[in-house]
């Protein structure tokens, strides 16, 4: 058997932690599949104290990341997270030739193509398996497995934290406040919640997979998001009965305008798959010329789902160190000379089906003056319901249209919102239906 490869490991929490667990379990299994161990010999935490759930015998462990990205190791992980100091860690290590795996979405999304073009400048190997969707391995299913696709839509439940607390809403009746706790608890939610909540982390790993998947720079800021905060429990409970689950929804689509990239919450066909992707689970939505739809779900949060991707990405590298940088698969799944700019298709552009919900007063004629804006719009009505009101209290109506551009969507909801008898407070939620 080779030498084993030697691992630096910057950060020591749930996932590093983790990664040291499964090493030791299936430490034997692994060698087997690479033809040598992958032992951590260094490690760095800002307190060795709080280790757990893990031995720490053999490894060398400190408080100084840059000791470890400067260690005399094979790879340096990176789980520290955030843009600095990852990036310079990263940078130094593979400035002297290290491999790098790193599960850090946010610095990819933001400063990955320079990232990409150090490790090519070094030819040093940069893997990041865990940065999107924890255990799914979509990068390897993106950049390998689906190679021989030209690739129009993607489409995935990428934040386990904003599908825990949509998912305990629906079924549970759970406030968003006690299901965000609940999910910080079991370790899902970033450092900060609001990048869950608020569609950041989801926009981050769209950004990702629309730049493998299409063969585009990373363009993190043309990613439009809005966060969940303002589906409402009655919301839930209409798109139920209109036959829809509501998801936090990343969406990437490349057609004859360019590229659109969002992350909204979104009302999904009841039936799909990605609207029984409850929890924490994500799943990824792909759909290729050739090989049709595919469909990749599990646990894309939580430390030894995301280790399983770390760990994967340590096997490429044991695998692969010494090699030419020619056979390693590119960075961003195509070739750094090949990657192409798309136009980006204008927010206002961008066409979907759209659940509209208003509270209306229970007057004769409000139904037929909010039906006759979508009218004189253009715009048709999929289906409507209304919910009877009780006695004295407002009705309220729930519209799904036909698919229209973003900007009629809102023109035509700011239209039925100035009536007299529309009340403050209407939701707008697209409305996807992966055809
Ligand atoms: N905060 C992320 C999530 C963790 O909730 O999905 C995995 O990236």
């Amino acid at each position: 058997m080779s030498a084993p490869l030697r691992v630096g490991l910057i950060g020591l929490g749930t996932v590093g932690q983790a990664v040291l667990r499964v090493l030791a379990r299936n430490g034997d299994e692994i060698a087997r599949r690479c033809g040598r161990r992958v032992v951590v010999t260094h490690a760095a935490m800002r307190d060795p104290h709080r280790v757990r759930d893990c031995d720490l015998a053999g490894i060398t462990v400190g408080t100084d990341p840059h000791a470890v990205a400067g260690a005399d190791v094979d790879a340096v992980v990176e789980l520290i997270g955030g843009i600095s100091p990852a990036r310079e860690l990263i940078l130094a290590a593979l400035g002297r030739g290290r491999a790098v795996v790193t599960a850090n979405k946010a610095l990819l999304a933001e400063h990955g193509n320079q990232i990409s073009q150090a490790a090519r400048a070094a030819g040093a190997h940069l893997a990041y398996e865990a940065a999107v969707g924890g255990g799914i391995p979509i990068i390897k299913v993106l950049r390998e497995g689906l190679a021989a696709n030209s690739i129009d839509s993607l489409a995935g439940i990428i934040n386990g934290t904003s599908n825990y607390i949509l998912t305990q809403m629906a079924a549970r009746g759970q406030s968003f406040a006690d299901a965000l706790a609940d999910a910080q608890k079991l370790g899902y939610a970033e450092a900060d919640p609001t990048f869950d909540v608020e569609g950041v982390d989801a926009a981050h790993k769209l950004a990702i997979l629309a730049s493998i998947a299409f063969g585009v720079p990373l363009n993190f800021a043309a990613v439009a998001r809005e966060g969940i905060g303002q589906v409402t429990p009655q919301d839930i409970q209409l798109a139920q009965e209109l036959g829809y689950c509501i998801k936090p929804l990343g969406l990437a689509k490349r057609s004859a305008e360019g590229i659109q990239m969002w992350v909204h919450p979104t009302l999904v066909p009841a039936a799909h798959p990605l609207a029984r992707t409850d929890g924490a689970l994500n799943a990824i939505r792909v759909h290729g010329d050739a090989v049709g739809q595919i469909v990749c779900a599990g646990r894309g949060a939580g430390g030894e789902a995301t280790a399983s991707a770390v760990i994967a990405d340590l096997v490429d590298v044991a695998r692969m160190q010494g090699a030419a940088p020619r056979h390693l698969v590119p960075d961003l799944g195509f070739q750094p000379g090949a990657l192409r700019e798309l136009p980006v298709v204008p927010a206002g552009n961008v066409a979907s089906a759209y659940y509209l919900r208003l509270r209306v007063a229970d007057e004769p004629g409000v139904l037929r003056a909010i039906t006759s804006i979508l009218a004189e719009l253009d715009i048709s009505i999929e289906a409507i319901l209304q919910k009877e009101p009780r006695e004295h209290e407002d009705a309220t109506l729930a519209i799904i249209t036909s698919e229209i551009a973003d900007a009629r969507a809102r023109g035509a909801l700011e239209r039925m919102q100035a009536l007299p008898f529309v009340r403050p407070g209407a939701s707008r939620l697209r409305v996807e239906h992966f055809e």
